[in-house]
């Protein structure tokens, strides 16, 4: 009896030291194909997170309240998260060696982080301030040129519309042009 228990805790031994042996994955390679199968995959995760972002954005623009705008933030700085990590991929593969010009071009734009490439306090920093000047802009309003007691004018869409005419002494008098 005690053998055969004995023999069971080896066994389970055994298992348990084999176990993580056999998950190990080969060395990782970075091949044109492996480069196709990852952008692939990125591909379709990043249009995710864009269509993500692109909706909260107009959610925010179309309704400027702070949930909204809370919301556009937090769903930026994800989408940015994401890249910061997409890119340390990214730049592993040998890129500009392959030669798919499609491929090339993809990481070539892909390997070029922008903003995203902020530590994150100031990442977030940075689109607060940006969507805080969308609101001074959206919520604005202005006279009209003629009658200086009308004061309800939005700059958008009532001002882009007069620059587009051919209005001359109103787009003088625009505070856009000050600004
Ligand atoms: C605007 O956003 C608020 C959340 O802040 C929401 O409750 C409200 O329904 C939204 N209004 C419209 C017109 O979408």
């Amino acid at each position: 009896m005690r053998a055969v228990t004995m023999c069971l805790a080896l066994g389970a031994l055994a298992v348990a030291l084999a176990a993580p042996q056999q998950q190990d994955q080969p060395a990782k390679t970075y091949t044109e194909e492996d480069a196709k199968q990852y952008l692939n995959k990125l591909n379709a995760e990043l249009l995710q997170h864009s269509n993500m972002a692109a909706i909260a954005e107009w959610a925010y623009a179309s309704n400027i309240t702070d949930e909204t705008l809370q919301n556009k933030l937090k769903v930026a700085a994800d989408t940015a998260r994401f890249q910061k990590e997409a890119w340390k991929e990214t730049v592993k593969y040998p890129w500009t060696t392959y030669k798919d010009p499609n491929v090339r071009r993809q990481f070539k734009k892909l390997s070029v982080l922008g903003a995203a490439a902020l530590p994150e306090d100031k990442y977030e920093k940075l689109d607060k301030i940006v969507s805080d000047m969308q609101n001074v802009y959206s919520t604005a309003k202005i006279c009209d040129f003629k009658n200086r007691e009308k004061c309800d004018l939005n700059l958008e869409p009532g001002e882009t519309t007069s620059f587009s005419s051919s209005s001359f002494r109103p787009l003088c008098y625009s505070p856009l042009l000050l600004l």
